[in-house]
């Protein structure tokens, strides 16, 4: 292919191209980039997963069971855990927990609380243990405040002498029983956090947060996903709940099939945003639930309030009423929020009722107020142009593809019909099945693989292309917790073992796209139409020039030559290109630890008219930057 990348015309492109997208799915919040060790850390419950002990069992003999106490430790934490003392005598008593599917012991900080009631005297051994052995890794003694009547908070630092071998290890809260009187006591919140991501207490995992801080993400769409609609009128992501100390917080029957603590709540999200100095698309509920219903339209008010609240929450200045709350709960400066979605995937649930009532009121509702109260944010609907809607202004849409590799391919034209008007954030996408396969049963593939992500990034260069009038992507789902999932194909998984956090091949094809930003598009001429090599041009900030690119579907190596005009003769460029396994089903395996993706990067020098000549491989993903403007 002859190519020529103008000096002049296109189109400046979106701050916003590469993002992040998180719901708690597969375990990827509670048990994933959150960071709290302790598993079913309040007995927290719903109608549709009931209180339990999961998690804990027994020390030396000591009686657990959940206790609704009249005298709870919260409104949001009504169940706890007694432990009675039995006849025991001479050993310490207690129970323990093993995390999430594991913890992982080293000889770092950890820091804990827990909550108690009932008269005891003496002290509480915190400790982590091996499972296996009982070999004890760190252990520390914490001075008992505990008394008959109302709950005491007891918070405790401990640092192992040692690391352990694996995660196969529990923590543990034992006691003298000889210190209990009247029998036994109650323990609720019992909480132990590892060092976190820039130390923010009740934060994130930092070994995820680095591997999604390298991607060089511009945004996080939040808090879904199916998460945010939750199953029922009644049940979902209510963002109030999600605030303030974790004994207020009472969690939610998550769509995904477990309850969750709603411990990664709103402020989480935020400090997430300011952490890797990203944009926070905030998703507000818009009244649709999975299964189906929708709030009438005499019932919408309160919704409207209810999302405009949260935006005041977040932004509010401190004599506001949400605002003050914000400030209240240790962040009186405002957070700034550009983006707002309404919904997640309106046409989806209840269609065609519950999209006819989307596109009669509950968008048009919301837009209105979110116009008057909120005239700079960009609101964008949950639904785009390609699913059968006419947009308001001025909102814009939410546009999500799961698709095979072929699907991906014949998609890298489908954002040039997007005009000025309708401006799309692709909120979700990734390549989910193989080429044939589209059932929703059954053929999800397991891991992101080379050929699919090959594909992605063709899909993504036609978004690309169309910078102006694409306001960004984002790779959905983002995590897996490899001990319990609903969704196979992540951008990355993990467990409790550090080792098994897994940058999939697509995570390695966008660190590439999103390492080199275009802010402004430059038209490219060509001798040959698109396919199997696929591309897009432009500048970046500094005014040099760039070349992003991908070859499907190819045998051969496609030889390019590609000018940029303007460039003379010398001009020098570094061209990085990652290739794949040799089967295009090649996949980064979180239990072999290995990575199929391979990368070099070159110095080329410009020939004539400044023209760099190379050739790229089939399955290919490219990126070249002059090294001057
Ligand atoms: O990303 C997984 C799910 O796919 C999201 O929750 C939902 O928005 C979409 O259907």
């Amino acid at each position: 292919a002859n190519l020529v990348v103008h000096a002049t015309g296109g189109n400046v492109t979106t701050s916003t191209m590469y993002g992040l997208m998180h719901e708690d799915i597969n375990n990827s919040g509670d048990g994933g980039i959150y960071a709290e060790l302790i598993y079913n850390r309040a007995f927290q419950g719903s109608d549709m997963f009931p209180t339990s002990l999961d998690g804990w069992s027994s020390v030396n003999g000591a009686a657990l069971s959940i206790k609704n106490s009249s005298t709870p430790l919260s409104w949001a934490l009504p169940s706890s855990m007694n432990i009675a003392v039995g006849s025991g005598k001479g050993q310490k008593i207690g129970f323990r927990n093993g995390g999430y599917w594991g913890i992982d012991v080293r000889v770092q900080k950890y820091t804990g609380s827990f909550y108690v009631k009932g008269s005891h005297t003496g002290s509480f051994t915190a400790s982590l243990q091996s499972n296996l052995t009982g070999e004890v890794f760190g252990s520390v003694d914490v001075k008992s405040k505990s008394v008959e009547k109302g709950w005491t908070q007891h918070e405790f630092v401990m640092v192992p002498t040692k690391d352990a071998p694996n995660v196969n290890n529990t923590f543990a809260i034992t006691f003298d029983p000889a210190g209990v009187q009247g029998g036994s006591l109650d323990f609720n919140l019992i909480s132990l956090f590892p060092p976190t991501y820039k130390n923010r207490p009740n934060g994130l995992r930092p070994d995820i947060m680095e591997d999604l801080a390298e991607l060089n993400p511009t945004f996080l769409r939040l808090p879904g996903g199916n998460m945010l609609e939750g199953n029922t009128q009644t049940n979902w992501w209510k963002w109030n709940e999600t605030i303030g100390p974790l004994k207020d917080r009472p969690g939610m029957a998550n769509v995904w099939n477990y309850q969750i603590t709603y411990g990664l709540g709103l402020v989480e999200y935020m400090e997430w945003c300011e952490d890797l100095n990203i944009e926070p698309i905030v998703a507000v509920w818009d009244g649709l639930s999975l299964d189906g219903h929708f709030t009438s339209e005499a019932d919408f008010q309160p919704i409207i309030q209810f999302a405009l609240d949260e935006i005041e929450f977040l932004t509010g200045d401190v004599s506001t009423k949400w605002g003050a709350v914000r400030a209240s709960i240790g962040h009186p400066t405002p957070w700034k929020v550009k983006y707002v979605e309404i919904g997640n995937e309106d046409w989806l649930a209840g269609a065609p009722a519950g999209y006819d009532s989307f596109k009669a009121y509950r968008l048009p509702l919301l837009i209105k107020a979110f116009t008057e109260k909120y005239p700079d944010i960009k609101l964008i609907s949950s639904s785009s142009v390609f699913d059968n809607i006419t947009i308001p202004a001025p909102a814009a849409g939410d546009f999500h593809a799961y698709l095979t590799p072929d699907g991906n391919v014949a998609s890298f034209s489908q954002f040039d019909h997007l005009t000025k008007d309708n401006l799309t954030l692709i909120g979700e996408y990734a390549t989910v099945h193989p080429n044939g396969g589209t059932a929703w049963e059954g053929n999800l593939m397991p891991y992101p693989w080379w050929g699919g992500s090959v594909s992605e990034a063709i899909f993504l260069l036609g978004a690309e292309r169309n910078g102006d009038r694409v306001i960004g992507a984002t790779y959905a789902p983002g995590l897996r917790n490899l001990n319990r999932w609903q969704w196979s194909v992540t951008l990355m998984q993990h467990s409790a073992d550090p080792k098994q956090t897994t940058r999939s091949t697509s995570w390695y094809m966008l660190r590439l796209f999103g390492s080199k930003i275009i802010t402004h598009t430059r038209p490219v001429t060509s001798d040959v139409s698109f396919g199997p090599l696929y591309y897009v041009a432009g500048n970046s900030a500094e005014g040099h020039g760039i070349f992003k690119a991908a070859v499907y579907n190819s045998t051969a190596d496609i030889p390019v030559s590609l000018q940029f005009e303007g460039f003379a003769k010398g001009a020098t460029a570094q061209l990085t290109v990652q290739t794949g396994p040799e089967d295009p089903y090649g996949y980064n395996d979180p239990f072999l630890q290995n990575n199929v993706v391979k990368e070099s990067t070159i110095t080329l020098t410009a020939g004539d008219k400044g023209t760099f000549e190379f050739s790229l491989p089939p399955l290919s993903v490219a990126v070249l930057e002059t090294d001057g403007k």
